[in-house]
């Protein structure tokens, strides 16, 4: 899918619900870390706050172009989670919002575990099992089909993925976290956004909104049922 690196910053709820993920890297100054899928790159520089070196990496030109604008003081560099390598081996990984875009998920672990040294960390967020459930039955309902765009791996999915790839789980958890999307255009916003992959048409578009309106619409705002998984793992030492 192409990201529209401008209409993506005003969907500020991603990286402001992902400094949770930040706290759980615990980053320290000094270390070496990559932050894979990092978008606009507003938790790249969260990041770098801490006195980490940081390298963000994406796949898509804009996000990394914007990336640079925002942040030009950061190491941006344009790559596929499935196919990216580092220089120096690293002290950890970080990923917000990307994995469940990611359908080669075992080509993406293997990177990430070759990037890492021996202990080093896997911080991660991702859609999990059941993400998003409601609104995909608005797309099923108008479709006949949901595409296969999403992974949203459960955490024995995700853990035995990981353990095939070298990295140790140290912790893992899968919970509800509704959110919300201000305004009566928020669920329209958030298809144009997020759902460009599933190649709705402007009435297919229409026709969702409107069935999902009496399911997730409340208060003047749209609650969205995320469902995310966040796991920690650690690159193990006997590889
Ligand atoms: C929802 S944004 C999250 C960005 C950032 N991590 C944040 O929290 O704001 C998802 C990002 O994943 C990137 N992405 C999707 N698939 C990717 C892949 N295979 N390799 C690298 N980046 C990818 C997109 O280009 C986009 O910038």
């Amino acid at each position: 899918m192409k990201w529209d690196a401008q209409q993506y910053q005003k969907h500020s709820f991603v990286w402001q619900l992902g400094e949770g993920v930040v706290e759980m890297l615990a980053p320290q100054a000094g270390e070496l870390i990559v932050d894979l899928g990092c978008g606009s790159g507003q938790l790249t520089a969260r990041i770098a706050e801490s006195g980490a070196r940081v390298i963000g990496i994406d796949r898509s030109t804009e996000m990394i172009a914007q990336a640079r604008a925002n942040f030009p003081a950061i190491d941006f560099r344009v790559a596929d989670a499935t196919d990216f390598r580092v220089d120096e081996p690293a002290d950890a990984v970080f990923s917000n919002a990307v994995l469940h875009w990611v359908r080669d998920a075992g080509a993406a672990i293997s990177c990430v575990a070759s990037a890492l040294k021996p202990g080093g960390r896997f911080a991660l967020e991702m859609g999990g099992r059941g993400n998003t459930r409601t609104l995909l039955e608005g797309v099923r309902e108008v479709l006949g089909r949901v595409p296969e765009v999403w992974f949203y791996p459960s955490i024995a999915e995700y853990s035995a993925l990981l353990e095939q790839g070298g990295l140790e789980v140290r912790f893992a958890t899968l919970f509800d976290r509704p959110t919300v999307i201000e305004g009566e255009n928020g669920m329209d916003d958030w298809l144009k956004m997020f759902g460009g992959a599933l190649g709705l048409s402007d009435r297919e578009r229409g026709e969702i909104v409107r069935r999902l309106r009496g399911r997730m619409f409340r208060d003047g705002n749209w609650v969205i049922d995320y469902r995310r998984l966040r796991v920690v793992a650690v690159r193990r030492a006997d590889g």
